[in-house]
């Protein structure tokens, strides 16, 4: 498949002038329904590549193929109207070289028509950004926890934390100076979360990090309380969507073994007009 940007959409410039403005709003999306769900709510939406543990159980980020990516993006992509969408670069796709990452990314833009994609690490992604942005993607960047690097940060910690906010802060700047048009903060101290917002010329997108962030974002299938193996705390479920199906489909097996369903409503008579829906 192969889409071009929708007219009623913001572009990532859109994005980047609301710097200080109204709060961006936004969430991950896998599935078209979803996405429909969120269109006239979002700003942008993310196709996040947290797709794989909360829709294929993985056990983390790193199992997720450009394939998947491609697949839901347009999926999601077929949902949205006047939501942006931003397709993440899944592990292994763009970290080699940038020429890679150009590769990567013009298939995601190509084959999904996301308007931007996003891509994990600061300061040893910079060409990488500057290198997609002076080829026409635009690039959202994400510093701070960063999970395709969970083996090597030693699990979903905190980030930037005393002595180590040096380091997220020379992250944060690299990747807005190689001219990201956002950047996601992923659980940083509300402090620091707050300091990157009034020095980044670019909106700051929090997750785990601080009301005072230009916009937030969080999973969709955590704040509706669909994924339900863990939550973490910057997580606040508006839903307990997880909860309900399981009760809807402990009623249903339970009227199947009693006879209760399908009910007299729900079967067709021998000369009874047929309606198709
Ligand atoms: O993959 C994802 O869902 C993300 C968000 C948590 C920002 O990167």
């Amino acid at each position: 498949m192969s889409a071009t940007a929708r007219r009623s959409a913001p572009l990532p410039e859109d994005i980047r002038a609301r710097k200080g403005g109204v709060p961006l709003v936004s969430l991950t999306a896998y599935t078209t329904p979803m996405a429909q769900a969120m269109d006239a709510h979002c700003d942008f939406v993310l196709v996040g590549d947290s797709v794989g543990m909360v829709l294929h159980g993985l056990p983390s980020t790193l199992g997720v193929t450009l394939e998947m990516m491609i697949l839901h993006g347009q999926a999601v992509r077929r949902g949205l109207d006047k939501a942006m969408m931003v397709v993440d670069m899944p592990f292994g796709s763009y970290e080699e070289s940038p020429q890679q990452a150009f590769r990567a990314a013009s298939r995601i833009m190509a084959e999904t028509g996301a308007a931007a994609v996003k891509l994990e690490g600061g300061v040893h992604m910079a060409e990488t950004i500057g290198f997609l942005v002076q080829r026409g993607i635009p690039v959202m960047g994400h510093v701070g926890l960063t999970p395709q690097s969970i083996n090597t940060l030693g699990g979903y910690k905190v980030q930037g934390r005393g002595a180590a906010a040096e380091a997220l802060i020379a992250d944060a700047r690299a990747v807005a100076e190689a001219g990201a048009f956002a950047v996601v903060l992923e659980k940083v101290p509300a402090a620091l979360a707050d300091r990157l917002t009034a020095e980044l010329p670019i909106p700051t997108i929090g997750i785990g990090a601080s009301a005072g962030c230009d916009g937030q974002i969080l999973v969709v299938d955590d704040m509706l309380g669909a994924f339900t193996a863990f939550k973490p705390k910057f997580v606040k479920r508006y839903a307990a969507l997880g909860y309900q199906a399981e009760a809807a489909i402990e009623e249903y097996a339970a009227e199947v073994r009693a006879r209760e369903f399908p009910g007299a409503e729900h079967v067709f008579a021998e000369d009874a007009p047929e309606k198709t829906r």
